[in-house]
């Protein structure tokens, strides 16, 4: 009798342990994500020699061996680092095959393979930087500012973007791609380098605290509670959390039960 007891104890201690476990590589997972995150774009000599033998393996069938351009890929020199934090991070780059638009997709390389790349192709000459949370950050502003970022992005950004951000067909087959969810980030890279059929806007045209009001007003435009269920508010940390915890989190506790329910029926 005593013996069985342990074991029931045993059995309903074992779900609540691995919760436990869960919420400790979460908590851990929550404290070392921001930290990889940070890109070094001081571009040291390694870096760049690093950057240099990674493109010459990936990007160089169409972009050249030293960025001059070929016939499948344009010349990236002057683009910047800037474009290839955005065109890599979001996964556009490298390119799987020459169609009517790079599509956003998942990205694989780690964010020192990037910036290593960022760093050669910022050699090749002169062009915008990888930009500082300072300079895009939408966090903080003002109703005022936030209104002025409507402004600036119904007046330059709708007519393709739409009005809700939401995206939209353009001729030959692309698109402006939706902005929900898109980081202040590349949206900042978006703007000063743009990508494919989307206009330069220079730091002529947008200065920093423009490019901000526009992040800020995206970012409250979003998360208005219009699409369900969105852990938008709690940022991208919170979100990984979240799915570790219910998508992992969950599929343990179905590997428990059903365990315990096959000893059941033996
Ligand atoms: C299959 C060919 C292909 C490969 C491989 C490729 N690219 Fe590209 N890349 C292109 C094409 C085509 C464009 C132009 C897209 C457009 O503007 O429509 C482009 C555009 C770019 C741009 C934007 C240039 C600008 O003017 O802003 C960057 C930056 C870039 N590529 C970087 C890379 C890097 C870095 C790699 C390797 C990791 C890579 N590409 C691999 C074909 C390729
Ligand atoms: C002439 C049409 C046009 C205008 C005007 C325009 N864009 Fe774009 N935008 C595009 C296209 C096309 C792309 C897709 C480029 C690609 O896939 O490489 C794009 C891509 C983007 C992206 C990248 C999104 C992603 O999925 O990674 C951001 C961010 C962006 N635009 C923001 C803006 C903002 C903010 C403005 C106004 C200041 C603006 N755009 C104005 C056409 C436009």
């Amino acid at each position: 009798m005593r013996f069985l007891t342990a074991k029931r104890r045993g059995r309903a201690a074992r779900p609540a342990l691995l919760v436990m476990a869960l919420l400790l590589m979460g908590a851990l997972y929550a404290a070392v994500a921001p930290a990889a995150r940070v890109s070094a774009d001081t571009g040291s000599s390694q870096q760049v020699a690093e950057g240099k033998a990674l493109f010459r393996v990936t990007c160089s069938s169409c972009h050249g061996m030293n960025g001059e351009g070929t016939e499948q890929g344009p010349s990236l020199v002057g683009v910047g680092a800037a474009a290839v934090d955005f065109q890599v991070s979001t996964g556009r780059m490298p390119m799987a095959n020459p169609g009517a638009q790079a599509p956003r997709k998942h990205n694989t390389y780690t964010p020192s393979e990037i910036a290593a790349l960022a760093a050669f192709v910022a050699t090749l000459g002169p062009g915008p930087a990888i930009p500082l949370p300072e300079q895009y950050s939408g966090e903080g502003l003002s109703a005022e500012e936030l209104a002025k970022g409507g402004e600036l992005f119904r007046t330059n950004c709708s007519a393709c973007h739409n009005f809700e951000g939401a995206g939209g067909a353009l001729p030959n087959g692309k698109y402006a791609p939706s902005l929900n969810g898109v980081s202040g980030k590349h949206i900042w890279e978006a703007l000063r380098t743009g990508p494919q059929q989307m206009p330069v806007f220079s730091s002529g045209v947008l200065v920093d605290d423009d490019v901000r009001a526009i992040v800020g007003y995206l970012e409250t435009l979003h998360a208005q509670p219009s699409s369900g269920l969105t852990f938008g508010a709690l940022g991208p940390v919170a979100e990984g959390l979240f799915a570790w915890i219910i998508g992992i989190g969950g599929l343990c506790l179905l590997a428990v039960w059903i365990a315990a329910k096959g000893a059941r029926a033996r």
